[in-house]
């Protein structure tokens, strides 16, 4: 029988996901590909680690870079993360006509370009479904089923740690730092995890969905970004009492061929198809003119969800390595998107207003927002007798991003504010 032997670059929490599925379906890939799959090589940063278990008799694990590739592999893995190593690692490999499969965000989002590129120049595959919702399919979906499909908008939960630090901090009430450290034992975070929770492991993955779903490159840095660390239980348990929950949120939308993108904390009603997303769980909603609404829902990290999208794209390649498909395009059609800026994005808004209690206080606040054309659909005040501040959270009707950061800039002002107001949209 065939023998593909694969260079594995990374043997953390996916590389093992990996491994164990390799071994443990190793006569369904059998079947699949009429292939055995052999990691030969496996780089790792310290070999004195203990691993669970040795892919395969022969594996052998090295610390040098340098000896990865030096056995001319069939396929490289890599699943280090990162954006220097790994990326010497996947152009040596291109360069060598060597497919590669990556689970690599950071590197695709910023670097996706240069070896796409070279990917197409060589002939060989640069294959990235674990990048984006783990074990979800979205790649494979953009680049062969919707490929009829022009798409009008994605809104997504990309992210599984902030996912889950909001799904535990809203059902358990568990803090922030809790819950982000239980999401780094279960493998989810970031080596990283301020890519996580600040918002940028999202960006990337909407990056890469971007140029799937439109073909064009929208640069990294012009996208809208904000995280959920500054979210807090209150602003939580307000939302609940509201109907709605958080949740982290990347969108996109095209409007006349241009394109409105971005990853922020919002409010869902709880009644919203996104809102019963929880834990680790990834979903990703998608409309396509012919379509209509799709909606892709799975584990977005962890070990063997993340591991079954690597796999899939080994068998791919193993299956047609005469015949390539890395982005779903003839040519990689690589011009730059045509941008609509973040702050003219419409929604209705949460606000908390962190205020003293006293005559005029309401009145003045919504005088500002009447200036900037915000209209107040429903508000709460809540005494509390033990502390100086009082919150006032008012909901809006639909308004203009850059109307609301005017007028709260002209609200915190006011000598009655006694924190800075919060702040987040609510999704249809
Ligand atoms: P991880 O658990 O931190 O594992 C990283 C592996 O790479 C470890 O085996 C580590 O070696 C090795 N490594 C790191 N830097 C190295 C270096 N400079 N030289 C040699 N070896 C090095 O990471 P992971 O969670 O598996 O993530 C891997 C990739 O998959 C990242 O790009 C990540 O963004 C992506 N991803 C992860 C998930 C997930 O759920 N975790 C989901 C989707 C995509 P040691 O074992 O010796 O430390
Ligand atoms: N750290 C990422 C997440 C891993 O939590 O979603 C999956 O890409």
């Amino acid at each position: 029988m065939k023998k593909v032997r694969i260079a594995l670059a990374g043997f953390g929490t996916v590389g093992t996901g990996l491994a164990k599925i390799i071994r443990e379906n190793e006569e369904w890939i059998k079947k699949r590909t009429g292939a055995v799959l052999i990691i030969e090589k496996v780089l790792v940063r310290d070999i004195s680690k203990p691993r669970p278990f040795v892919p395969h008799p022969t594996t052998t694990f090295t610390t040098n870079p340098a000896e990865l590739l030096e056995g001319n592999p069939d396929i490289l893995v890599e699943l280090i993360g990162g954006t220097s190593l790994a990326y010497e690692l996947i152009k040596k490999a291109l360069e060598k006509g060597i497919s590669v499969v990556t689970a690599n965000k950071a590197l695709l989002a910023t670097r996706g370009k240069e070896l796409l590129s070279l990917a197409e120049e060589k002939g060989v595959g640069l294959y990235f479904e674990a990048s984006v919702g783990g074990g979800i399919p979205i790649v494979e979906t953009l680049k062969e089923s919707l490929a009829g499909n022009r798409i009008t908008s994605i809104t997504g939960i990309l992210n599984g740690t902030a996912n889950y630090i909001l799904t535990q901090m809203s059902q358990k009430e568990w803090d922030f730092s809790t819950a982000l450290a239980e999401a780094q034992k279960r493998g989810y975070a970031e080596a990283d995890p301020t890519l996580d929770i600040e918002g940028i492991d999202a960006a990337h993955k909407l990056a890469i969905l971007i140029f799937l779903a439109h073909g064009v490159v929208y640069p990294f840095e012009k996208l809208r970004v904000e995280g959920i660390t500054d979210l807090s239980l209150k602003d939580i348990s307000f939302a609940q009492e509201l109907g709605y929950v958080f949740k982290l949120i990347a969108q996109v939308k095209e409007k006349s061929g241009y394109l409105q993108a971005g990853v922020f904390p919002a409010l869902l009603p709880k009644n919203h198809i996104l809102a019963k997303v929880d834990g680790p769980y990834n979903a990703i909603l998608l409309n396509g003119n012919a379509v209509g609404p799709i909606m892709l829902y799975g584990q977005g990290a962890g070990d063997l969800p993340t591991g079954s999208a690597v796999l899939a794209d080994i068998i791919s390649l193993v299956k047609n390595n005469k015949q390539v498909n890395n982005t779903g395009f003839i040519e990689s059609p690589f011009e730059p998107a045509k941008i609509l800026e973040p702050l003219s994005v419409v929604s209705e808004h949460y606000f908390r207003f962190s205020v003293l209690d006293k005559p005029g206080v309401l009145a003045a606040l919504a005088g500002v927002l009447g200036e900037y054309n915000i209209s107040i659909a429903q508000a709460i005040q809540k005494a509390s007798p033990s502390e100086r501040a009082v919150p006032v959270v008012f909901l809006t009707h639909r308004a203009r991003l850059k109307d609301v950061k005017k007028a709260i800039k002209e609200i915190d002002k006011f000598d009655f504010i006694v924190n800075p107001t919060v702040h987040y949209p609510i999704l249809p």
